[in-house]
């Protein structure tokens, strides 16, 4: 099983983005790294192609969530841009998965990995309840959107960490988990709720951890991805 590091470059422009990307220059591993709908918005496709030129591998992150038929065209579209990685809301159904499956499969049967939201991990289980009318737990509820997300055929589900174990145990070892709401033990948490450590998570069961902040707000981005590859990849049970 593959596990990475994805650095999410949540950055409004492409010159945010390259002068971020340009510290790593001397890496000898170029980051895998995440697109999000601000950049995405702000500079169109050019910025996904400009990247894959660099050599990255990319999880473009625009979590589409629509009827099936829009989400089926759309899914059709992206799969023209050579991205690793790209995603849904599980909310939208079993049928709209289908579809997004169905859309992002080129003509030669290839396509790129295809993961659901279940619950974005800055929701807690109190306005998932309050708010959306959600009377199930929030783990009841992440499972139940992981074995909708394999029934449409995809490959994954974006989850919390600390939700990994379980939707392993309910979906198969292979099926991914990739899970932002990761945080170093000393640093802040901000908006997320659902969070846990590098480390931690690969304990869990965490394939893919999608790390921002910790590492593009850092004063030096480059130690904290390094630091972010040191504590997820060689965790204790690996050394
Ligand atoms: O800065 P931070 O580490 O919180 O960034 C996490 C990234 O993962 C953001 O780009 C956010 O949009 C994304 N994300 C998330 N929770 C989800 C799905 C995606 O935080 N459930």
């Amino acid at each position: 099983m593959q596990h990475d590091v994805i650095i999410a470059c949540d950055f409004a422009s492409a010159e945010d983005t390259f002068r971020f990307l340009d510290r790593f220059s001397t890496e000898s591993k170029k980051p895998f790294l995440k697109i999000g709908m601000e950049l995405f918005y702000a500079e169109g496709p050019d910025i996904v192609r400009e990247i894959k030129r660099r050599g990255h591998r990319i999880f473009l992150d625009l979590k589409l969530h629509d009827i099936p038929n829009t989400v089926r065209k759309a899914m059709a579209v992206l799969s023209h841009l050579d991205v690793d990685m790209c995603n849904v809301h599980a909310a939208g159904t079993v049928e709209m998965m289908r579809a997004a499956r169905e859309g992002l499969t080129r003509p030669d049967g290839t396509r790129p990995l295809l993961i659901a939201v279940t619950q974005l991990t800055s929701t807690s289980e109190e306005r998932m309840q309050r708010e959306l009318l959600i009377g199930a737990s929030m783990n009841e509820t992440i499972v139940q959107y992981a074995r909708n997300t394999r029934e449409a055929g995809l490959d994954g589900v974006v989850c919390s960490p600390l939700e990994a174990g379980m939707v392993h145990e309910a979906c198969g070892a292979d099926f991914l988990t990739v899970t932002p709401g990761v945080r170093f033990a000393d640093g802040e948490v901000a908006d997320q709720v659902r969070v846990t450590t590098p480390a931690r998570a690969r304990e869990i069961g965490s394939d893919f951890i999608v790390v921002g902040r910790p590492i593009t707000a850092a004063d030096d981005p480059v130690a904290a991805y390094r630091r972010c590859v040191e504590e997820f990849l060689l965790t204790a049970t690996d050394r």
